[in-house]
């Protein structure tokens, strides 16, 4: 049975019980907390733990997942992958055990008739309502079903969060697939015993303190790995024999030139690669671009893993980017959408291909070196530290440094380079601390704990009364300031909009009898506290003076017709390019604006105009801007676009224009399209592979550039 057949198995089988099947969601959670989508359940948790309420009873998806934690077993083990699909069936409050286990035990016995002799079953120790559905129920024999402790039966998201006792299916391979040790059996980690479906009785939630709390409702959580299931019903020996994987595999192998199944090495490196590239190619199709933080460090380090793999298959130059079609070729009957992203993939592989190579290479150099200066210094060992230098700064492999150690008859001080790595980790894990702390200046820092929050009232008034409660000057505290003086100053309640998201701070004056003060910038070190740049045109300041705040308002102006426009221009570039267009950064203020997005080639001159005159027919329309506050979990849902990896907070700014666009944003904007005037695009570029700029203007500025030209 092909792969593609058994989800569609699956999903109508629930389908004909009751459950609605919904699409798999995104390997980006919405739920900030988590990284990576590692559970069918995941999307589902706040409907778990009760936080957002749900008419949903019954629901089954295939999930596709990504897990990190059992990477270095990938390719070791016949089942072990980062990226799979899992198949699940969810109830949140509705059905229970009874019904869970009976069409477990009917789908897999009835529907894909695998042998009943072939199937075991595991219980939590205690669970004895369990135990005697499959028992008496489903007459599964008692001896083959197992009781085991929380340490396998109890399925928990995390430290904390919902959870609950657990039953499994496990499918006996045979003999021949065990370990041997005498305790081999149900539970046991060698490629024997294989579990194929988890079913979760949810009943709990266990808080920040590790207790375990009752859910509003008893839900029940499955899951299959589809991969595996695949291995079992085409009868092979791993899940990368399957129709999944193999593709990748014999591709690969076609490639390099060797054969897959005489060499443990090569057909080790064709495994990892084969499930590699699949992490590569939805990671990407899910918006995350390689990068040294989050899910981008998750994605580069999988592609500098499968990389490495090539140098086993004698691949010297880059080759994993092609191997994205043949994914997408596999994987397209579910996600039909994937072909349309292939170039944008192809592209963001190849540079961090080239990256990585290149660094490789000059690290190899390095290593030259060193050997030579080993040699003939007759030392027998390379050291933990060099060893540790050339994975840190060049990334070679520690078992390539292994290798080549071992041609030259040197030895290795593997626990040197261990402790160097553990020392590296607690010093990242510091630097984090430290750059948290030194990026905002320790007077921002104590004046924020010391003030009360500042007050912006900058959406509405452009003008404002306030009182001046702090000045800083050369980093220090001061009670006054007088003229020429280049100060910081902090009031009560300002109109100024500090510099964020992309968009520039205000200037303006503030001003007393017989005083004026410039605003030249103004900024946001800390969430509580707003910062005016300024310079001291004539007169003096005390702290505690009352004064008179004011913007400059055709400067405000024309950045909130530039940032309106960007919501805009968003809009029309996801229309015109498709939806895996991305915002990776923006820069707003009076003159300009500038967008970067995810795109795998330059601009056509054609798709350019398309984009402009549909931002321009949206200005001409002159659509009412809405600005409205709402729950995060509300705005997400009406599919509003958030910068990935951008925490938020709970409640949120959403700017609506039409059915046009839909944004998570703190800034200003216009009220209707119209004023905006006019939009005019003037450059197009490549900034990093798979990342495109554009530069336009709107208003004056756009007018003034039409006159010109
Ligand atoms: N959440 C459980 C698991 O991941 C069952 O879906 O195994």
């Amino acid at each position: 049975m092909k792969g593609n057949e058994i989800r569609k198995r699956f999903l109508e089988f629930f389908k004909d019980r009751g459950h609605t099947i919904q699409p798999s969601r995104s390997l980006i959670p919405e739920d900030p907390t988590v990284l990576l989508t590692i559970a069918g359940m995941i999307p589902f948790k706040p409907i778990f733990t009760g936080e957002i309420k749900s008419d949903l009873k019954r629901v089954v998806t295939s999930q596709r997942c990504l897990r990190t934690n059992d990477i270095e077993n990938v390719g070791k083990t016949a089942r072990h992958h980062t990226f799979f699909e899992m198949l699940g069936n969810f109830s949140f409050g509705d059905y229970g055990k009874k019904e869970t286990i009976r069409w477990a035990w009917e789908f897999l016995i009835k529907e894909l008739k695998i042998p009943k002799e072939r199937l075991w079953v595991s219980v939590y120790e205690e669970d004895e309502e369990a135990f005697d559905i499959w028992h008496k129920e489903e007459k599964v024999r008692r001896d083959r079903i197992v009781r085991l402790g929380s340490e396998h039966n109890f399925w928990a998201i995390g430290p904390t969060g919902p959870c609950g006792s657990c039953s499994e299916v496990i499918y006996d391979r045979g003999k021949k697939y065990s370990c041997g040790r005498p305790t081999c059996g149900v539970g046991c980690d060698c490629d024997r015993f294989l579990e194929v479906w988890n079913l979760v009785f949810m009943e709990y939630n266990r808080d920040q303190e590790g207790r375990l709390r009752p859910l509003p409702r008893k839900n029940i959580d499955t899951g299959m790995g589809l991969e595996r299931l695949a291995m079992i019903l085409q009868e092979k020996e791993n899940t990368f024999d399957t129709d999944f994987l193999k593709p990748i595999i014999d591709y690969t192998a076609s490639l390099s030139g060797v054969g897959y199944g005489p060499d443990r090495i090569k057909d080790l490196a064709l495994r990892i690669i084969a499930d590699h590239m699949r992490a590569i190619v939805f990671l990407i199709y899910d918006g995350v671009l390689p990068s040294n933080v989050g899910r981008g460090y998750v994605l580069r380090r999988i592609i500098r893993r499968a990389l490495s793999q090539g140098r086993n298959l004698g691949l010297a130059k880059p080759y994993l980017h092609k191997l994205v079609s043949i994914v997408i070729d596999i994987m397209k009957e579910p996600y039909p959408e994937l072909s349309k992203d292939k170039e944008h993939m192809e592209r963001i592989v190849l540079g961090e291909e080239k990256r990585f190579l290149e660094t490789l290479e000059q690290g190899m150099k390095v290593f030259d070196d060193l050997l030579i200066h080993l040699l003939r210094e007759k030392r027998k060992e390379i050291s933990g530290e060099k060893a540790f230098e050339l994975y840190d700064t060049y990334g070679i492999p520690i078992d390539l440094t292994q290798e080549v150690a071992a041609e030259h008859n040197l030895t290795l001080d593997k626990r040197g380079f261990d402790m160097a790595m553990e020392e590296q980790k607690k010093r990242g894990r510091m630097a984090w601390q430290e750059i948290g702390q030194s990026r905002v200046k320790t007077i921002y820092n104590r004046l924020a704990k010391e003030l009360k929050a500042t007050r912006f009232k900058g959406y509405d008034r452009t003008t404002l009364k306030a009182e001046i409660l702090a000045i800083i000057k050369t980093d220090k505290r001061v009670k006054k300031a007088k003229a020429k003086d280049e100060i910081d100053i902090i009031l009560d309640i300002t109109p100024f909009y500090p510099e964020a998201g992309g968009q520039t701070g205000d200037s303006g004056t503030i001003t007393k009898r017989g005083t004026r003060i410039e605003v030249l910038d103004t900024q946001r070190p800390l969430p509580e506290i707003i910062v005016h740049r300024a310079k001291i045109i004539k007169g003096s300041i005390r702290k505690g003076d009352k004064v008179e705040a004011g913007i400059n308002i055709g400067k405000r102006l024309a950045t909130t017709r530039n940032h309106t426009a960007t919501h805009l221009l968003q809009g029309a570039l996801k229309r015109v390019l498709g939806r895996h267009v991305r915002q990776t950064g923006s820069f707003v203020s009076s003159d300009r604006l500038r967008f970067d997005l995810t795109h795998f080639a330059p601009l056509t001159d054609e798709q350019l105009s398309r984009v402009e005159e549909m931002v321009n027919e949206k200005i001409r329309k002159n659509v009412k801007v809405e600005v409205s506050m709402m729950d995060l979990k509300e705005a997400k849902k009406r599919g509003a676009i958030f910068l990935v990896g951008e925490k938020y907070g709970k409640r949120v700014r959403t700017v609506k224009i039409g059915d046009f666009s839909l944004e998570l944003c703190g800034g200003t904007q216009v009220e209707a399209t119209g004023e905006i005037g006019l939009f005019k695009l003037v450059s197009e570029s490549g900034i990093a592979a798979g990342v495109r700029r554009i530069e336009a203007l709107t208003g004056k500025g756009a007018c003034r550039f039409m006159k010109e030209i």
